[in-house]
């Protein structure tokens, strides 16, 4: 069927390792055209150049923004947008503290502004046979999960580009972030949170590498381990064939998760479990069969749901509020590191709240 919409106009805020990535995607689109780039660097690219955001929605007739420069930049640059009532992707983490992503929060809710956070995994078809499959049963109750992100990125990314090294960034709100917003996406919220971050192998300001261990509402369990330090095959991007950043690792996976009657693994869908005409018992073989999904890009899939948001055909999937969720639960995840406790999220937002009510200096906590 031939779609008779004309090309969603969009400008890239940020022409870095990703906005790169971003105009790939979006030549790949036949539905969107890119028109215009605001970025201060100099950079060599096939449309218009502006210096600031602002010159470039100026200049231009744009329906929307993709916003994808540096973390501590996100919020105000989405805000500038959807003031000019553009409809905006903004990259993760949307900021880097719980309480700035609630300034995101509020805005857009004051502007009733449409605004997707660039939480790509969420798109995959993965993702979508694996909720559904926990939601039929498939592996009987949850009982717990773990996982693992971890993949030794090039030093010249922490001393070419200054930002990748200071507060703000670090492996958990660069990495961590998409996987605890896909566990909290699969296996519902979490109720309390530890963790331990090291800051040895890289010697930087910002943690290298980290393990939380993370309670569910429900009951579940889990634990989640990254680093930017360690080499291995394990973890999304190598999982997949999302990117061709990371090669393509053949059974590699990013998650396991654990239930009553069999288990499964996440992106790569295998399932294991006993017979099904006998009661589960540790004893009996485990055969392993994979759930169908087709083979999509994420960031394609995410593309096209994002022009659907423009267009206003579609509700985003992933929301300034459901991306604040997440950066709670790091920041206290951070907060659990820097003190040896346990973190009760229910707490931690409320005295979050609190503090925001009656301290206007209130400083956040830092990833280090
Ligand atoms: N979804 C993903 O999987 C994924 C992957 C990588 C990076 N990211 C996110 O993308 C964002 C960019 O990361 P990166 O690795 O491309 O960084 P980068 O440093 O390579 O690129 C950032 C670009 O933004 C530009 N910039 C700086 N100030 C600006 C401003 N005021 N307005 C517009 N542009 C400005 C810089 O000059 C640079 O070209 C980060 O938020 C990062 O977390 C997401």
């Amino acid at each position: 069927m031939t779609d008779t919409h004309a090309p969603v106009r969009i400008g890239l805020a940020g022409y870095g390792f990703m906005g790169r990535q971003h105009a790939e995607f979006i030549e790949r689109q036949a539905q969107a055209t890119l028109v215009a780039i605001a970025d201060p660097a100099p950079v060599d690219a096939p449309v218009p150049v502006y210096v600031t955001i602002e010159a470039m929605i100026e200049s231009q007739q744009l329906d929307a923004v993709i916003i994808v420069n540096p973390n501590v930049l996100h919020v105000d640059s989405a805000i500038e947008c959807l003031e000019a009532g553009l409809t905006v992707l903004l990259e993760k983490p949307v900021a880097t503290s719980y309480a700035e992503s609630l300034r995101l929060v509020d805005a857009v809710d004051r502007l009733q502004g449409r605004l997707l956070v660039g939480h790509h995994r969420r798109h995959h078809p993965s993702i979508t046979s694996s909720a559904a499959a926990l939601a039929a049963g498939a592996i009987g109750d949850l009982v717990g999960v773990s996982g693992v992100w971890s993949a030794r990125k090039e030093d010249v990314y922490f001393t070419e580009i200054p930002w990748h090294a200071e507060p703000g960034a670090g492996v958990m709100l660069i990495n961590m972030v998409h996987d605890l917003d896909l566990l909290r996406h699969l296996c519902g919220e979490v109720v309390d949170v530890q963790a331990m971050t090291s800051t040895h192998a890289r010697g930087l300001v910002v943690e290298d590498t980290a393990s939380v261990n993370l309670r569910f509402a429900s009951g579940v369990v889990g634990s989640f381990f990254a680093s930017d330090a360690g080499v291995s095959p394990w973890g999304w991007d190598q999982a997949t064939e999302d990117t061709l950043e990371f090669p393509f690792v053949r059974d590699s996976m990013a998650y396991q998760l654990v239930g009553t009657r069999g288990a499964l693994s996440v992106p790569d869908l295998a399932r294991y479990s006993y017979d099904p005409s006998v009661a589960p018992n540790w004893h009996s073989p485990l055969s392993r069969t994979y759930l169908e999904a087709p083979q999509t890009s994420s960031y394609d899939a995410q593309l096209k749901h994002f022009l659907a948001v423009v267009r206003g055909e579609a509700a985003p999937l992933v929301t300034a509020a459901d991306a604040a969720g997440t950066l709670a639960l790091i920041e206290a995840a951070a907060q659990s590191a820097a003190t040896g406790r346990t973190i009760s999220m229910e707490e931690f937002r409320a005295q979050r709240a609190g503090n925001q009510r009656s301290d206007s200096s209130f400083t956040p906590v830092t990833f280090n």
